[in-house]
């Protein structure tokens, strides 16, 4: 049997790796500026991480839930004291599509509504009504292609409220700052007329923090710079620092009923150690300073380079923009200088979402092996 042939890939196989490094069977090793699609977000192979998993593994890995899992609540706790959302519950699923998925679910069993509004360049991934609400059509296969989503601008207040106006919208769907969209971030301003425009015609909100969120921007969620409260709060990737887990944190005035949410798998034994260990690393090592430290030094860095058009982003989840496509930069950076980056639907973009453990040292590489790239192609 074959693999369904999806995914075009690097010529390059990792057999190991320890915090942002990767290593081939020849040892070459590889700076992983991009931790595998923002997931990884206490290193690779984190200490503590591997201990907890491995102890875990060998008392009990799954058990479905019908049974008492008390590593559940141990787990909310910790995340409710970590990230300030004392105001939320948390619903367990297995990766950030399913969190959207379920997110969106809920606003529509709460409201009775179907409509959903998302903006230009949206990702929330694949399933159903997750892929509805995502701005590409190359992903929609007709049996999404059912679902109702009106596409606003960004920023655009008028058309959301016209959308609201028109009625039947059970959801706006927004990442805080777009991931595969090319890191455009609303203002604040627009997330509070969101949310009172939501008020006003009975729809709830979803900040996607499913790649922005768990203290990848210094912030736990990138929503709180904003200062106002999300109906439902998806969250994945960096939650299980590689562990598939996602979950929705889904706020008190909504009330739950038997049934009405599920999964075999999301909140298993082994889920619930890996997201713990997260959390206490999080904690314990301060990574949530720590990314915003080595931000600004990152951003200091960057600005030293000229062809440099802008950056984007904040903490460890930047875009750096250039005037011209960066398909061969980063064909250099990952061949000629061994750094993995990350690419986005703005072809001038590199998009950077390293481990929060990164240190300045591995941005010194960075920058030089960025620099040189840019001579060699005569940018
Ligand atoms: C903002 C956002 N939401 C949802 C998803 C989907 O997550 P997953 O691939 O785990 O289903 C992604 C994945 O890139 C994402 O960036």
């Amino acid at each position: 049997m074959g693999l369904f042939n999806v995914y075009p890939l690097f010529d390059i196989t990792p057999v190991r790796a320890q915090d942002v490094y990767l290593y081939d069977a020849n040892d070459t090793e590889y700076l992983d500026l991009y931790g595998g699609h923002a997931v990884i977000s206490i290193g690779h192979s984190q200490p503590l991480y591997v201990e907890r998993l491995t102890q875990q593994l060998q008392k009990i890995a799954f058990y479905s839930n019908s049974i008492q899992n008390p590593l559940q609540e141990e787990m909310a706790s910790k995340l409710a004291k970590l990230s300030g959302c004392y105001d939320y519950d948390l619903f367990l699923c297995n990766s950030g599509a399913e969190a959207n998925e379920n997110a969106l679910k809920v606003a529509s069993f709460v409201t009775g509504k179907h409509k959903v509004i998302a903006f230009k360049n949206s990702f929330h991934g694949r399933t159903s009504a997750a892929v509805a609400a995502t701005d590409n059509q190359k992903i929609i296969a007709p049996i999404n292609a059912q679902q109702e989503v009106i596409f606003c601008e960004l920023g655009d207040i008028k058309a959301v409220e016209q959308a609201l106006i028109a009625g039947g919208v059970c959801a706006i769907i927004i990442e805080t700052i777009q991931g595969v969209g090319g890191l455009d971030e609303a203002t604040t301003q627009f997330f509070h007329q969101l949310y009172s425009l939501s008020r006003k015609h009975n729809c709830l909100v979803i900040a996607d923090e499913v790649q922005s969120g768990f203290g990848r921007t210094g912030d736990f969620f990138a929503f709180q710079k904003h200062e106002w409260t999300p109906d439902l709060i998806p969250i994945a990737k960096g939650m299980g620092n590689g562990f598939p887990v996602g979950g929705v944190l889904i706020h008190h005035d909504i009330k739950a009923s038997y049934g009405m949410l599920g999964t075999t798998f999301g909140g298993n034994h082994l889920a619930c150690a890996a997201v713990t260990a997260v959390l206490d690393v999080i904690e314990h090592n301060d990574l949530m300073k720590v990314a915003s430290d080595i931000s600004a030094y990152f951003i200091r860095q960057l600005r030293d380079i000229p062809q440099l058009r802008q950056i984007k982003g904040r903490g460890l989840m930047l875009g750096i923009e250039f005037d011209f496509p960066i398909a061969d930069l980063r064909k250099e950076l990952i061949t000629k200088h061994h750094i993995f980056t990350g690419n986005s639907k703005n072809p001038n973009l590199i998009r950077i979402l390293p481990s929060l453990t990164l240190q300045r040292h591995h941005v010194d590489t960075f920058i030089i092996a960025l620099k040189q790239a840019l001579k060699n192609s005569n940018k």
